[in-house]
């Protein structure tokens, strides 16, 4: 039986329906949520993503700001922003998409952030709290990834967990996560020997690599849920039929628009071994700006105290 999809899309709209209630309840309070996106520079993926969040926002409520810097920005100028933002009291949220410039220091940017507005969870501070299960501001992809679990009742407790990248925004949170929901977690990176040996013996392995079609039919355990992170793009035909084969959808998206999306999974071998597998896209991506939307409403009541229904993840 080929792999159970796990739809992003439905959990989505079931977790923004719960936060438009949450929104609700808290302008019945006389608050309103607000979150500054702030974009700096050319990359054509953060332009859209970050359109998307601010979209979101509008949809459901959210006051939002998108702001936007130049490919020539300083980390001086983003510098003066993010304080500008932390002072400014009808803001719960601060997001800086990344990447940022290769000029700007990223590192010295995301530590200016007002841990309490940081809706990313990239601040030291709330990595830490993450770290020793404080309640803080977790990592919105991350957060996502353990949603799609929680709610398609796939078990994690005394599970293997095996996660592919260990970044700061996915590998290294969402290893976390697994491993304080009790599972036996292993990450891998491009030093690991023996890989795909390694992702064999996961019950859910969680690809964030960022190599697209990598994670081959050979990396899955018969049965597994596999979470797949990626966003990459294919565009000849010939590359169509080796990872949707007879797929005409996918066919003609390269036709007519010179590309389609594939993640770090090959649907082509994985879909026949897999017992569960989110779908690119429509999977783990939705889930990002649903829990981005979560934690400026967690945000907001965290900066009032008397409003604070506030529960670690
Ligand atoms: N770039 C890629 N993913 C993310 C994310 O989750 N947050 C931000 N701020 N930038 C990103």
């Amino acid at each position: 039986m080929p792999a159970r999809i796990l739809s992003g899309i439905a959990i989505r709209d079931q977790i923004q329906a719960e936060v438009t209630v949450e929104i609700e309840q808290l302008r019945e309070a006389g608050v309103r949520p607000g979150l500054a996106v702030i974009l700096a520079g050319n990359d054509p993926g953060s332009e859209i993503y970050t359109r998307n969040k601010v979209k979101t926002c509008e949809k459901l409520g959210i006051y939002s700001e998108r702001m936007v810097f130049p490919e020539t920005t300083t980390t001086e100028e983003l510098l003066s922003q993010v304080k500008l933002l932390n002072s400014r009291s009808e803001i719960d949220g601060i997001l800086v998409q990344l990447p940022l410039p290769s000029q700007v220091d990223s590192k010295q940017v995301l530590l200016a952030v007002d841990p309490q507005k940081d809706v990313d969870g990239f601040h030291p501070m709330n990595v830490g709290n993450l770290v020793t299960q404080r309640p803080g501001l977790v990592p919105c992809t991350p957060a996502g990834i353990l949603e799609i679990l929680k709610r398609s009742e796939i078990p994690i407790k005394g599970q293997r967990a095996v996660v592919i990248g260990r970044s700061d925004i996915v590998g290294k949170p969402v290893a976390l996560l697994l491993m304080h929901h009790h599972a036996t977690v292993t990450v891998c990176h491009s030093r690991t020997q023996n890989l795909p040996a390694v992702c064999r013996e996961a019950d859910i392995l969680v690809a964030a690599l960022g190599k697209p079609g990598m994670v081959t039919g050979e990396f899955v355990k018969p049965g597994a849920a596999v979470i797949d992170v990626g966003i990459g793009r294919i565009t000849t035909l010939e590359e169509v039929e080796r990872f949707f084969p007879g797929d005409p959808k996918r066919r003609s998206q390269v036709e007519t628009k010179g590309s389609t999306l594939l993640g770090d999974i090959d649907p082509s071998t994985v879909l026949p071994v897999a017992g569960a597998l989110t779908p690119v896209p429509g999977g783990v991506g939705p889930l990002t700006i649903a829990m981005l939307m979560v934690n400026t409403v967690r945000a907001a009541r965290l900066r009032r105290s008397h409003l604070a229904a506030y529960v670690a993840t």
